[in-house]
């Protein structure tokens, strides 16, 4: 089997976002691949956080991401910062990644944008530690939504570059996108992102994604109920296409463009399924929340089983590397 390598950020709560552009794709692929899923709480660190909640952060991505499919006993999931050889590789890694790539990264640009009073170095060389991520277990499969691509693009050339220096170590890490690598947020105007308060997540309450859906952003042009709606641009239709049915699909398609239907029931019917397809993830999750310490096991396991086979490529890169 291919060796697959994914992560998650544990800085808040996972979202249709993530569900529909990568975790979905990852349980998919559980048995066709030898699959190590990550949560990078040291990736997560290089925007400000409160160190109190961090634990709990961790625990319940972990618990999460479970419910949501990923099987302990058919992959691997661990915490990042256990496996100390992902920084020590990613130390090395800096040294034949250039500057001027880092630059290039849109990600960084956006961040340091949204973060003016904290652009330190660590949010700069992000990519490099999760190039690591991957190189370390010499992933070939990296499973991830559209705003990750650049970062593995760029994996792929930092591997070829120590290839070139130092010997043939790592294999070519190649993404692999969903059928929605890019879900919008509900106010419709960015991304769908931990960060900013537009997001459904997996385990919110019925009330609440009510309450979000209600006041979401749907085709702005359409200001009266008897107006003509555009579904192509209306970001919740997007939605539709993920949880409703092909006839409700079409049915909305339809009416949305005569004004048979009108915004509110239309939210209704989005409502009524994502309930019934996010449902069975928060029981399971909530009964998987209650048992923290059965949680922790599963990430200690997990990460003995990542740490064995770190530390024989961290041998082999420093044996190339004349740091023997
Ligand atoms: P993170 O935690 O931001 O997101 C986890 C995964 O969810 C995808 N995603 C989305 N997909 C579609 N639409 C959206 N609105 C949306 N928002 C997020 C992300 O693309 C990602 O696949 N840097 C990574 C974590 C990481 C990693 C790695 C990934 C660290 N090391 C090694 C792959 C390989 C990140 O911040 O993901």
């Amino acid at each position: 089997k291919k060796r697959l390598f994914s992560g998650i950020q544990p800085s808040g709560e996972v979202h249709i976002g993530n569900y529909l552009g990568a975790i979905k794709n990852w349980v998919g692929m559980i048995d066709r691949y030898d699959c190590i899923f990550c949560i990078v709480d040291y990736h997560a660190i290089t925007v400000e956080y409160d160190p109190k909640e961090m634990q709990n952060r961790i625990i319940n991505a972990a618990a999460v991401n479970i419910a949501a499919g990923l099987d302990p006993n058919k992959c691997i999931l661990f915490v990042q910062s256990h496996v100390p050889e992902h920084t020590e590789l990613a130390w090395i890694l800096n040294t034949v990644t250039p500057m001027g790539h880092l630059e290039r990264m849109t990600q960084f640009k956006d961040k340091a944008k949204q973060h003016r009073d904290n652009i330190n170095a660590g949010l700069f060389t992000y990519p490099v530690l999760q190039a690591a991520d991957i190189l370390v277990y010499k992933a070939e499969a990296v499973p991830i939504g559209e705003d990750q691509v650049q970062h593995i693009e760029l994996a792929r050339e930092i591997a070829r570059k120590f290839n070139s220096r130092y010997g043939e170590i790592f294999p070519d890490p190649k993404e692999i996108l969903s059928d929605a690598p890019r879900i919008m947020g509900i106010d419709g105007k960015t991304k769908m992102s931990k960060s900013r308060d537009n997001y459904i997540s997996l385990v919110e309450s019925s009330e609440s994604i009510w309450k979000k859906l209600s006041t979401a952003v749907t085709d702005e042009n359409r200001k009266r109920r008897t107006d003509p709606g555009n579904p192509e641009i209306c970001n919740l239709f997007t939605l539709h296409k993920h949880y409703s049915s092909i006839e409700q699909i079409e049915r909305i398609n339809r009416e949305c463009r005569t004004a048979e239907i009108g915004c509110v029931e239309c939210k209704k019917i989005l409502y009524e399924n994502i309930i019934k397809a996010l449902s069975p993830i928060r029981e399971k999750y909530e009964e998987l929340i209650k048992d923290k310490h059965s949680i922790i096991d599963i990430l200690h396991e997990g990460a003995k089983k990542c740490k064995n086979m770190a530390e024989i490529t961290m041998a082999e890169v420093r044996r190339q590397m004349g740091l023997t």
